[in-house]
């Protein structure tokens, strides 16, 4: 074997994994280095026609890494929906990297592909979507991948020959509706399925930010007298700006009315569906059509592992179905991922976030979350004594706050959030709300966060 072959890059990089927890609260949260420094260094060090001893090779990597990131695993990044990683999480990706098992086909990987319909099973049931036999699902790259494919699935699903004939098989031009903060991926799917973004239609919200289901059915109205054909509403539950629940019961009963899909984006939001006291901010999920569940935002698991649940297990199907020579054909019982979900070379995605929570067990993960929840409500409290205001609140852990001499016009508030940021404590983000106002945004996204760490931020605030 090579002297290459005989190192063990292995057992470096996961001493590096396993020390990173505690390294980081050494570090601070993010280094924004020009990016003319970092392709200089690139240039300079990393001549590839040159082998080198993986062992050096991975410390190094990590060494960049360290040096030029925004650290999103960091207890003290209070950004956008990244977390910290669970070690049992890193572990289960790390199998799915070193067996390399291809999900596009079952015959190729049954483990890993049952072991995905068991957790998706019992991950949708636990939410309350549904019972297992009710639905579908299946893991995806993202949010983004999963509100895509709902989009398209509820397209097939509504016009007899859409899947062979495109928008040609519509009577009249699809619409959609999403509220002003729900997350930008659907217009860019409106553009990727063909109806163009101008379909994507933004509904105003209410005061507390979410969908305002009167302005809706007047959006709707509007666009049925214009020859528009209103088809699918995504209602968010947990917006990305602010964390606001749309009503799911409203938009279910308004769905029903209009005949409309129901999708819920609860990339992040959802996950807290799984706590018993927390779940009548969710009541209506047993209505939805579809839904999207991110694990690697709130269940703390590595990117990128998005989840779409269906209950239309034909449309699925329908929507993706392909047939080919070359593929190992499959067996009668299930279905092969590549002919029945958006990609076809599939990685074993649910790999981590069965090794996580088989091994927290499902009381552990709500627990979690639960900690993550108590830990928001803390931060809400600990800026309000602090002389902040709190703009509309979410039961959520993520807080949105202003007060007066720091106004809401984006340069003051950009450099509130950068001065924050420059001084090494936290990362948190200024962000616009669906009013116009911008606000500072801080969220827990780290089971790690403690309340030691919301006292560094606050500190930092004033
Ligand atoms: C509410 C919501 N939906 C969808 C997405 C897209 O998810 P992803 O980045 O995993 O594709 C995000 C991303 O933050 C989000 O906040």
């Amino acid at each position: 074997m090579s002297p290459l072959r005989d190192s063990d890059p292995i057992a470096v990089a996961a001493e590096i994994a396993r020390a990173l927890p505690h390294r980081m609260r050494e570090l601070a949260p993010a280094v924004q280095p020009p990016a003319a420094e970092v392709r200089a260094h690139l240039a300079a060090e990393w001549d590839l026609g040159v082998a080198r001893p993986a062992q050096e090779v991975v410390r190094a990597t990590a060494a960049l890494l360290e040096r030029w990131s925004t650290h999103v695993v960091h207890p003290r990044y209070y950004g956008f929906f990244n977390p910290s990683v669970t070690p049992e999480s890193v572990a289960g990706d790390l199998l799915a990297a070193a067996f390399n098992p291809q999900l596009a086909a079952w015959t190729h990987a049954p483990a890993a592909c049952e072991i995905e319909r068991h957790l998706l099973r019992a991950l949708g049931a636990a939410i309350g979507f549904g019972a297992p036999d009710d639905f579908l699902a299946h893991f995806t790259s993202g949010g983004a991948e999963a509100n895509h494919s709902a989009l398209l699935i509820a397209l097939t699903h509504r016009f007899e020959g859409y899947d062979r004939d495109g928008l040609a098989a519509c009577p009249r031009r699809p619409s959609f509706y999403v509220s002003a903060g729900a997350h930008d991926s659907f217009p860019k799917a409106a553009h990727a399925v063909g109806l163009g973004r101008s379909a994507c239609r933004k509904v105003a919200v209410d005061s507390a930010f979410r969908l305002d289901l009167d302005a809706l059915a007047a959006q709707i109205a509007l666009d049925r007298a214009a020859g528009l054909e209103p088809c699918f509403l995504a209602a968010t539950v947990g917006t990305t700006a602010c964390g606001a629940l749309d009503s799911l019961a409203g938009a279910a009963k308004l769905c029903a009315r209009e005949n409309l899909w129901l999708h819920v984006d609860g990339a992040w939001g959802s996950a807290w569906a799984l706590v018993p006291e927390m779940r009548a901010h969710f009541a209506g999920i047993e209505r939805a059509d579809s839904l999207t569940l991110d694990a690697h935002k709130a269940l703390q698991v590595p990117m990128g592992a998005g989840m779409l649940f269906c209950r239309h297990p034909e449309s699925v199907r329908r929507a993706f179905r392909t047939a080919t020579d070359y593929m190992p054909s499959g067996t009668a019982v299930t279905d092969d991922p590549y002919s029945s979900t958006m990609q076809w070379s599939r990685r074993a995605i649910g790999l981590k976030l069965f090794v996580a929570l088989a091994s927290l067990g499902l009381p552990g993960a709500i627990e979690m979350l639960r900690e993550m929840a108590r830990r928001g409500d803390a931060l809400r409290e600990k800026l309000a004594a602090a002389g902040w205001e709190i703009v509309a609140p979410t039961p959520l852990p993520l807080v949105c706050f202003t007060r007066a001499s720091l106004g809401t016009d984006e340069t003051a508030v950009r450099a509130a959030a950068d001065g924050v940021i420059a001084s090494g404590a936290a990362w948190i983000a200024p962000i616009r709300a669906p009013d116009g106002r911008w606000l500072l945004r801080a969220c827990i996204t780290s089971h790690l966060t403690s309340n030691a760490d919301l006292d560094v931020l606050v500190t930092a605030l004033a």
